[in-house]
């Protein structure tokens, strides 16, 4: 037998996603899970519904086209103008993907070759690494820095290199949850039109954001045919499990990622396309009251990790918070989260495995507070043992 690694060595290292180990790890312990990213209740009746519909009228059963159904694409595109003002042609400017994963996934293996270098915001969602490292790009990280998790703009430029083909933006951010402003994002921009780059920009949380607004990088100027932008139904309306999510971008950009998709998954999740472009046109105030929601769960949990003795970042978007465990005296983030179910039966993240430099963020742990308020309670209660 050969004595070769069976693993390709581009991703040697990366063994089973930490979500993955936590998520089995609370189910072991009977702990409540507020690592990985998933609401703890589904997203709305109707949408749900018009799931069931589809299954039994027979709609997509079958592979559905390539690029996704047209209905959904056509919601794509009119949620594209409805809340960002930005006009795509459901034909050849927009790609349904299983999940924003496959859409990352997808566009790095279209858009980099071997020796390219990506340079995107640490800590980052653990899947860009990994689709870096097949795509055989380097990973340049720009990392955020507690307390603010705001990105350095000179220190973007000084990134920059003749090797530079790619930008890897993601705002709201997975997991500080710092929201790119104007500035920043013109910013981002105008280094990109200067140096030629292309931006891939992962929106999955674009409608949480709490008291302010997201900004999509495509608006800018120059931007549009520079720019690969993602999301998924799956945060939006709380159906993580169906896996439907979406690219737009210019017509050769969609056709580059196309063109990587098509043998990745090639199409998925049928049925579940229907539902979603019904979805997707729900009124504003589902959208509203969504973020709302989350809003007032955000407030909750970072008020309990503050007085369970945590150092909590608040964050102005997405489903998590950072915090520091430093004043609970503790130091190792991946320590601190392997014991906490024994500890008090809560499960949580450390942010440390989203850094290439796991020292940077070594005692940083995220929690997630897309769970029913009781659930968080709960979860605030027991943390509250660890100072004792
Ligand atoms: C930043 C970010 N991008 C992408 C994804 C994956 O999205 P999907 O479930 O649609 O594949 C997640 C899920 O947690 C995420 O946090």
């Amino acid at each position: 037998m050969s004595t070769r690694p069976l693993l390709n060595r581009s991703l040697a290292g990366m063994g089973t996603t930490i979500f993955a180990e936590m998520s089995a790890l609370a189910t072991a312990t009977g702990s409540i899970n507020l690592g990985q990213g998933f609401p703890d209740t589904d997203g709305p009746e109707e949408v749900r519904e018009a799931a069931v519909r589809a299954l039994r009228a027979g709609l997509g059963n079958q592979y559905p086209p390539g690029p996704g159904i047209p209905e959904l694409r056509t919601a794509i595109a009119e949620h594209q103008q409805r809340f960002h003002g930005l006009t795509f042609d459901p034909d050849t400017e927009v790609l349904v993907t299983a999940g924003a994963t496959e859409a990352i996934a997808a566009a790095l293996l279209a858009l980099l070759e071997p020796g390219d270098e990506v340079i995107a915001f640490e800590p980052f969602y653990d899947s860009y690494a990994a689709c870096i490292a097949m795509a055989g790009a380097r990973r340049v990280p720009l990392t955020l820095r507690a307390p603010s998790f705001r990105p350095d703009l000179d220190e973007l430029r000084s990134l920059i290199t003749p090797r530079t083909r790619l930008l890897l933006v993601n705002t709201p951010h997975n997991p500080t949850g710092t929201v790119l402003t104007p500035e920043e994002l013109a910013a981002i921009a105008a280094l990109a039109v200067e140096h030629d780059l292309l931006v891939v920009t992962d929106e999955v949380y674009e409608h949480l954001v709490f008291g302010g607004a997201h900004h999509p990088i495509a608006a800018l100027p120059g931007m549009r045919e520079r720019t690969v932008s993602i999301s998924s139904a799956g945060k939006t309306f709380s159906f993580t499990g169906w896996k439907v999510g979406w690219v737009t971008g210019a017509p050769e950009l969609v056709t580059a990622v196309r063109t990587a998709k098509q043998y990745l998954t090639y199409v998925s999740a049928g049925p579940f396309q229907y539902a979603v472009a019904e979805a997707l046109r729900l009124p504003d105030g589902y959208y509203a009251d969504f973020r709302a929601d989350l809003h007032r769960k955000r407030d909750l949990l970072v008020a309990g990790l503050t007085a369970a003795g945590f150092r909590a970042f608040e964050p102005q978007g997405t489903f998590f918070v950072t915090t520091d465990i430093t004043p609970l005296g503790e130091k190792d983030g991946l320590e601190f989260c392997r014991s906490l179910p024994a500890r008090c039966g809560v499960v949580a993240i450390p942010n440390a495995v989203f850094y290439d430099d796991p020292e940077a963020g070594r005692s940083q742990v995220r929690f997630a507070f897309c769970k029913r308020e009781g659930v968080l309670e709960e979860a605030v209660a027991r943390l509250k043992r660890l100072a004792v």
